[in-house]
């Protein structure tokens, strides 16, 4: 395969390399993945993470062992296992049913390659897109409030909901952004903060918490996030502590948009309560660990519950910003996210 780079996934010498989003800000190393359990290992870890990411992690794996030499069976089994390494976001679900297609062709060396790129350049366009439909949303002096990390570091491109912010942006109308740490793992405290900060945008870090009095003194004009999964009821799953800040952007008249391209939409799933949500280790929540070290606070065996993901329902988001447009709380009412 050519020699490929996106900002946090770059394939050299025929061998996948991730750029690891656990070590990040402090240290910005890239540690190989070459194997199916090395990318699992990977993922289930955070060190690759964001919807859009996973599912094009997996697909240029899948297609490097093929050209390694892996046959048939056993790239089929390696999809298998793939597909079961996390299981809110369907992006690597939808991504690996192409892949499972390509699979099947006569020459399925080149066929696998082919589409492993093709899903890279589409996810591209698809974050351009996002980006231009979302920003003609944001009006001058906008504060916006984001969570979790949804930028060029979660996608192959500008990214989702931060690709809107950043072009946005550059048109001059963002007068800041607040950030959410994002509890437990810090997507927004440390990767975010760190993207905005190199994309030289205006943002102030603030704990979860803080998002309520912010909405209640005026201070946030709207909310952007991703989403892991939007059913055909147009529920979104996105990393936990979405739905609060949806009840409270409701409660305080805030809009409330999901940035997602279509590898997002999973019209099989009938609403929120059909999407699986991942239950987390114990120790995300008793302490931290990162580059900076590792810390518990807790007792010692304290009980937990650690959900990844949370469900927003449909009637609580103004506006699903997609690479085709803008999607509007009458479009889903009418069906648009179903099958037809
Ligand atoms: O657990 P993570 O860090 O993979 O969760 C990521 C999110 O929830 C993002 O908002 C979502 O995947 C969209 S990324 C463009």
């Amino acid at each position: 395969m050519q020699p490929l780079q996106t900002t946090s996934l770059r394939v050299v010498d025929n061998h996948l390399f991730i750029l690891d989003q656990q070590a990040l800000p402090q240290q910005k190393q890239w540690l190989p993945a070459s194997t199916v359990e090395e990318l699992v290992g990977h993922i289930h870890a955070l060190r690759v993470r964001g919807a859009p990411l996973i599912g094009l992690s997996a697909s240029l794996l899948l297609a490097l062992l093929a050209e390694q030499g892996a046959n048939r069976d056993q790239l089929a089994q390696a999809l298998e296992t793939l597909r079961a390494a996390r299981p809110t976001a369907v992006n690597l679900m939808n991504n690996l049913d192409r892949m499972k297609r390509a699979l099947t062709q006569e020459h399925f060396v080149a066929a696998l390659t082919a589409e492993a790129l093709r899903l890279i350049d589409e996810d591209k366009q698809l974050c351009d897109n996002i980006a231009v439909a979302g920003s003609a949303l944001v009006t001058p002096g906008s504060r916006l409030l984001t969570h979790c990390n949804t930028g060029g570091l979660a996608t192959a491109g500008v990214g989702t909901a931060l690709g809107v912010i950043a072009l946005a942006h550059q048109q001059g109308n963002v007068a800041n952004v607040w950030v959410d740490e994002t509890r437990p793992l810090l997507q927004g405290g440390r990767l975010t903060a760190w993207e905005l900060g190199e994309l030289g945008v205006p943002y102030q870090l603030i704990t979860d918490s803080m998002a309520a009095s912010l909405m209640a003194k005026g201070l946030v004009d709207a909310v952007w996030v991703g989403a892991d999964r939007i059913a055909a009821n147009g529920d979104v799953a996105n990393k936990i502590g979405t739905y609060s800040l949806a009840v409270l952007a409701k409660f305080h008249h805030v809009p409330f948009y999901v940035a997602a391209p279509q590898t997002t939409l999973d019209p099989h799933c009938p609403n929120g309560d059909a999407i699986p949500i991942e239950q987390r280790a114990a120790g995300e929540v008793t302490g931290v660990a990162g580059s900076f070290g590792a810390v518990n606070w807790a007792p010692e065996n304290a009980a937990v519950y650690n959900p990844a993901f949370d469900v927003t329902p449909a009637a609580l988001i103004s506006g699903w910003v997609l690479d085709s447009g803008v999607v509007t709380p009458s479009d889903v009412a009418n069906g648009i996210f179903q099958l037809h």
